[in-house]
Formats: structure tokens, C-alpha cells, sequence
């Protein structure tokens, strides 16, 4: 979040206008409608698929737009040249949190994004012993975060930086694997009848598998399941699990289990959770580490016992 807030603060002004995408991290969310709102900082929300969204929402004050892709907890995957092409012709700036993809699968910068956001809690570092963030951008903008970072005090500590530098030096190799596992969970989850719908943009019934096709260099780690039988039965898949652990992080060694009705979109009811397509029965799985079957072994056990 200090990534976020610090990225941001470098390229808007009080007074001046950002246009975000609605499918954010909560505390994103958060972050733009309170806390920029009281720095005079104005925000509006648009559907990022709705290129006219875009358009209608500009104003004279317009200096960036924000998008989050792959989303949360959906894994929808935005084609980010349109929104680049815009950004160009009105001159804002564009602003990705690519935390989901991590470079290995995506990189932002080369779709015409100007400043890249990662949550290095996540992937980059991968051992879920962190909290950090990290910024990319022109050397302009770095300039600006650093001094801002200075300033603000969303610095890494040395030890942390230490552990992230380190488990980036298996960034490569433990993303290529969670690529791999979490495509084998999802097509094995998508042939068994007690899911209601799988998210995952390898599968080729997902809204946006022709996007992700072209423009990601693997599907990612996260992996989203509808129950039949709503919170009984997500509940009951829960709790016989004996891989997965039940947290809400996600881009870590081990596989975690959340439900959005409880954490990201808890804040919604649950009318308005299954409007948004993620009704309750939802479970986001971040795919670890281990052994393929053994993950398969164990949905199938814990079905069986729904
Ligand atoms: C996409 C995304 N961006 C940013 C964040 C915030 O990260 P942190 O907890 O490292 O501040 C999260 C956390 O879940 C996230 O999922």
C-alpha cells in the first residue's frame, strides 16, 4: 500500500482528477475514495471493460488512470492497449498494479504503462515472511517516489529488502511452477460437477482466455471456485482440506484458501456479492508449491466428503 499511495502521490496534485478501475484491492479502494479525497484529490470509479467508461469519466483535470490486472478475485485480464492509447491521446499517465502476474507473466511497460505497482508481500518475495512494495517507472517518477519515500516513511527495512532480494532469485523458477500447478487444479476442478464455475484465464471457457493468451506469459497461481451449495458447502470444503491453508494472503511457497465474502468483498451483501459474480460459495485458492496431485488428492477428498 505505501507502493500505491507513494505512486500515485508522485504523479497527482491536490485538485487534480484520477480515474481508476472499479475491480481494485479493497484497501486501494480505500486508500483513493478516503484518504485522497481529504488531499484533494478526486477519484472516479469506471468498469474497466467499458472503453466508453473511460471517455465519459475524463475531466479537465484528468492526470492518470489506475487499473488492477489480473483482478481480484475474478482474474479478469485487461488488454491494457486501449486504456494506454487514451492515456497517450489526453496525456495522463497510466498506472497498473501488476502484483497477480508478476513480471515473469506480465509486464505492464511494454503495453504502454507508465508506472508499475507490486506488492512484494506476494510473488517477489514468495515466503510469505514480508511486507513490502515495489514501484517501476521512468527515472523521473523513481526520483519522485524516493523523495516522497524519504519523507513519508514507506521505506523497506534492511531486513526485509534482504529477503525479498533473495527470494527473487527464484522468482523465475517458482512462478513457471505455480503456471503449471494451478492450470492442472483448475482443469481437474473444472471436470468435477460440484463446482458451479471456475475462474482461471488458462481455461479456455474463462471471458477473457484470448487476452491472456496473447498478452501473458503464463496464467498465474490464483485460482477462483464456485460451490453448489453456497457458504454450507465452501464451508465444508474448508474445513476437510488438510493442504491448503486457510489465509488471506496469496503468492507465497504454500497454498492458501480465502473467501471473498469474508475479506475482499466483505463490505458487500450478499445480493450485491453475486451481482459482481462472486456469489458466496467463492473460494480464492493461491496456488503454492507443492506436488500437482497431492493438491488434487486432497480437493478430491474434501469433495467427497461435501
Ligand atoms: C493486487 C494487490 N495490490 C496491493 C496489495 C497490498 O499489498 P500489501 O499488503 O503488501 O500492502 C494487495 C494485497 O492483498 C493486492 O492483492
Amino acid at each position: 500500500m505505501g507502493a500505491t499511495a507513494l505512486a500515485h502521490l508522485a504523479v497527482l496534485r491536490p485538485g487534480d482528477h484520477l480515474i481508476s478501475s472499479e475491480w481494485v484491492y479493497g484497501t486501494t479502494h480505500k486508500l483513493f475514495q478516503g484518504e485522497f479525497g481529504r488531499l484533494g484529490i478526486d477519484v472516479s470509479f469506471v468498469d474497466p471493460l467499458e472503453a466508453r467508461q473511460w471517455k465519459r469519466a475524463l475531466k479537465k483535470t484528468t492526470r492518470a488512470i489506475f487499473v488492477e490486472t489480473p483482478t481480484n478475485p475474478l482474474l479478469r485480464v485487461l488488454d491494457l492497449e486501449p486504456i494506454a492509447a487514451l492515456c497517450k491521446t489526453e496525456g495522463l499517465a497510466l498506472v497498473v498494479d501488476s502484483t497477480f502476474a508478476t513480471p515473469v507473466n506480465f509486464r505492464p511497460l511494454e503495453h504502454g504503462a507508465d508506472v508499475v505497482i507490486h506488492s512484494a508481500t506476494k510473488y517477489l518475495n514468495g515466503h510469505s515472511d514480508v511486507i513490502a512494495g515495489a514501484v517501476v517507472g521512468s527515472e523521473a517518477v523513481i526520483e519522485e517516489v524516493k523523495k516522497l519515500m524519504r519523507i513519508w516513511g514507506q521505506a523497506i527495512d534492511p531486513m526485509a529488502a534482504w529477503l525479498v532480494e533473495r527470494g527473487m532469485k527464484t522468482l523465475v523458477v517458482r512462478v513457471e511452477r505455480h503456471n503449471q500447478t494451478a492450470l492442472a487444479v483448475a482443469q481437474w476442478c473444472s471436470q468435477q460437477p460440484q463446482f458451479a464455475a471456475v475462474h482461471f484465464p488458462g481455461l479456455p471457457g474463462h471471458k477473457d482466455h484470448e487476452v491472456a493468451k496473447r498478452i501473458l506469459n503464463g496464467f498465474g497461481g490464483m485460482l477462483g471456485v464456485e460451490l453448489k451449495g453456497g457458504t454450507r458447502a465452501s464451508e465444508r470444503f474448508l474445513r476437510a482440506l488438510t493442504i491448503a491453508a486457510h489465509a488471506p494472503s496469496l503468492g507465497g511457497v504454500e497454498t492458501l484458501v480465502s473467501e471473498p465474502r469474508l475479506t475482499s468483498h466483505a463490505m458487500l451483501s450478499p445480493e450485491e456479492r453475486a451481482q459482481a459474480g462472486i456469489p458466496d460459495g467463492f473460494l480464492r485458492f493461491s496456488i503454492g508449491l507443492e506436488d500437482a496431485d497431492d493438491l488434487i488428492a486432497d480437493f478430491a477428498q474434501a469433495l467427497a466428503q461435501l
